[in-house]
């Protein structure tokens, strides 16, 4: 009899109020190195369960509680992973569609920022590790670099009272599927990017120096070129500042996507440029990225650091900017799969069906 399954949000309900699970990854270690769902244990039995191995998993015993999730990659193994289990009188499920349809799990985190009075939600991605912000003040809010379906922003923003009034990108996304365009026309929201013209949809272009009301608050634009030519950060109340894919708490961004190697050369100069301004602001603003490489905790905390925290544990941002170049352009990572569709996409403005099959993997556009 085919094991019962649970879904995606089923599983991030339970680890959201730390219910007791113990959530057993099946996957090749190769795969589980890749991501994986944070607290999960591993036992490298994929080959042994598709062939039917009467010994898999035979020594694996719950650790925390006796509930148990199986997971794999598209949950085909899990499946034979919880029928193995519960056959053994253990309360197993499997995670419906693995991997791939966890890609879209989330938790929020709340960034105390001393000294301003708007709110700001951190909504994370857990295993892209795709990090994306609510920013509400006096009723309003805004919307910073949407990766989530748009249900999930307008959740969190009535739980806080607020209506969503604008949806702002820092940059053209590599790595995820932009949810922006999506959440405007479902909120009515305004739709701000800065001034590009590398997207084929109608959007309120936004430039150095403009502030943008959110309730009582102001987010200022700075233009800063690197990562991709038109990204942006945002600060909000001279406080807390979103850096999209230009800074991240011990790395900065990468600046070869859709670059020949002269132009990532030049990119990678700007980026240098860029990052000065940045890190001329007080030491105390909170930075904010976009995207983390870890696999993001049920924990409820931020992911986020000060500026000087940052300068800290970034030695790039040490360098001259002769060594900054020659060192960024030797430590690229491998590119994020899929990139060229995601932003020819992203440039259009459009959504596959299944967003999370040119989503899957773990996110790769910092250089450390
Ligand atoms: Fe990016």
């Amino acid at each position: 009899m085919p094991a019962p399954t649970i879904s995606t949000e089923g599983l991030r309900e339970l680890l959201e109020r730390r219910a007791p699970v113990t959530v057993l990854d099946v996957r090749p270690a190769a795969e589980r190195a890749e991501w994986s769902i944070p607290g999960s244990v591993h036992a490298d039995a994929y080959e042994a369960l598709r062939r039917g191995d009467p010994t898999a998993l035979a020594d694996f015993h719950p650790t925390n509680g006796d509930r148990v999730v199986t997971v794999c990659a598209a949950g085909k193994t899990s499946m034979l992973a919880a029928e193995r289990l519960r056959a053994r009188g253990l309360d197993a499920v499997s995670l419906q569609g693995g991997m791939r349809v966890w890609s879209l799990a989330w938790n929020t985190a709340e960034v105390r920022c001393p000294g301003t009075t708007p709110r700001i939600v951190q909504l994370r991605r857990t295993g892209k590790g795709c990090l994306s912000y609510l920013i509400g003040s006096n009723g309003a809010a805004a919307v910073v670099d949407a990766s989530l379906e748009p249900q999930v922003y307008r959740r969190v923003a009535e739980n806080h009272g607020w209506r969503i009034c604008t949806v702002l990108e820092t940059h053209v996304h590599a790595d995820h599927l932009s949810r922006a365009r999506a959440l405007a026309v479902d909120t009515g929201a305004k739709l701000c990017l800065p001034t590009t013209d590398r997207v084929s949809f109608e959007f309120t272009p936004l430039n150095e120096h403009d502030t943008l009301r959110v309730g009582s608050a102001g987010l200022r634009v700075f233009h800063t070129p690197g990562h991709t030519p038109e990204s942006a950060c945002y600060l909000l109340d001279e406080r807390a500042l979103f850096t999209g894919d230009t800074l991240f708490l011990a790395a900065v961004g990468r600046p070869d996507l859709e670059a020949s190697a002269e132009q990532a050369r030049r990119r990678a100069h700007v980026l240098h440029a860029s990052l000065q301004r940045l890190l001329a602001l007080p030491p105390e603003t909170v930075v904010l990225p976009t995207h983390t490489s870890e696999p993001v905790e049920f924990d409820g905390r931020p992911i986020s650091a000060t500026l000087e925290e940052v300068q800290e544990r970034t030695s790039l941002l040490r360098e001259t900017e002769e060594t900054f170049v020659s060192q960024i352009l030797t430590r690229l990572p491998p590119t994020p799969p899929n990139h060229h569709r995601i932003v020819a996409l992203n440039e259009a403005g459009t959504l596959p069906d299944d967003p999370t099959e040119l989503e899957a993997g773990a996110n790769r556009c910092a250089v450390a």
